[in-house]
């Protein structure tokens, strides 16, 4: 629904690793405008690396990723960010003495007109108030949810085609991992495409159009969230039961 089929971000036969280690094997993955695809799959199956590596913070041995009908493979993470595609890292990383605003500006960094940074901060300001009421307040005194709530608000700062979102709740309280999860729902209501890795995965599978399961660097098991929550070997491996 809402999708038009063809695919925004192709990822094709990626390999990548570190140093001579290969962690990626050829994984594919898609995105389609509107959509919000999930990957899940155990600690360290390459989840953070195969997004590294699509926003060129980890060189690509072999493969290619196409977005928005070109090829960016090996871009450098700015050109990347440019051309439209964001990208969220694990770990809720803000300036933590700098104040919200001033991370929503660094967000910003590639947009030069002033007025353009003001529409900006309204339209994140728009999906998290929350940031809106809190504009001088240091981002390292913030509660965990806010805190990842910025890292988000940040990364759509330059109004990207698609953002990729590296574990939105992890290490988050309960009542904050909701918050979020309501949150990237929200943004998908927006119209955002996005792609998440998620420990969360059951949940991260029911709010997904489509989903992924990677292990040890290669694809798994694919199909639409419902398909994956209702799979036997899915539930079984992944899913707790
Ligand atoms: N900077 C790095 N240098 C060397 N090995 C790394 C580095 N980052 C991750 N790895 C290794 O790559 C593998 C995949 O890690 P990662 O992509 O973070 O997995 P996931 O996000 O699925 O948990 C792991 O074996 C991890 O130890
Ligand atoms: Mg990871």
């Amino acid at each position: 629904m809402g999708t038009d089929g063809t695919a925004v971000l192709a990822v094709e036969e990626l390999s990548a690793g570190y140093g001579k280690v290969r962690i990626l094997h050829g994984v594919a993955l898609e995105v389609r405008q509107g959509e919000l695809v999930t990957i899940i799959g155990p600690n360290g199956a390459g989840k953070s690396t195969a997004f590294k590596a699509i926003v060129g913070l980890v060189r690509i041995w072999a493969g290619r990723v196409r977005f928005g009908g070109r090829e960016i493979t090996g871009q450098p993470p700015d050109a990347v960010l440019r051309a439209g595609l964001a990208y969220v890292p694990q770990g809720r990383i803000v300036f933590p003495q700098m104040t919200v605003l001033e991370n929503l500006e660094m967000g910003a960094y590639l947009i030069s007109d002033r007025e353009q940074v003001g529409v900006a901060l309204d339209r994140v300001y728009a999906l998290f108030p929350i940031l809106k009421e809190r504009p001088r307040q240091k981002a390292g005194t913030l509660s965990g949810g806010e805190q990842q709530m910025l890292a988000i608000a940040r990364g759509l700062m330059t109004d990207p085609k698609v953002i990729l979102l590296d574990e939105p709740s992890l290490g988050l309280s309960p009542k904050n991992v909701g918050l979020i999860f309501d949150k990237i729902v929200e943004m998908k209501a927006a119209g955002l495409t996005m792609m998440i890795v998620e420990q969360n995965a059951a949940r991260a599978l029911a709010v997904a159009d489509r989903g992924y399961v990677l292990e040890l660097g290669r694809n798994r098991f694919q199909g639409t969230g419902p398909d994956l929550l209702r799979d036997p070997e899915v539930k079984r491996l992944y899913l707790g039961g």
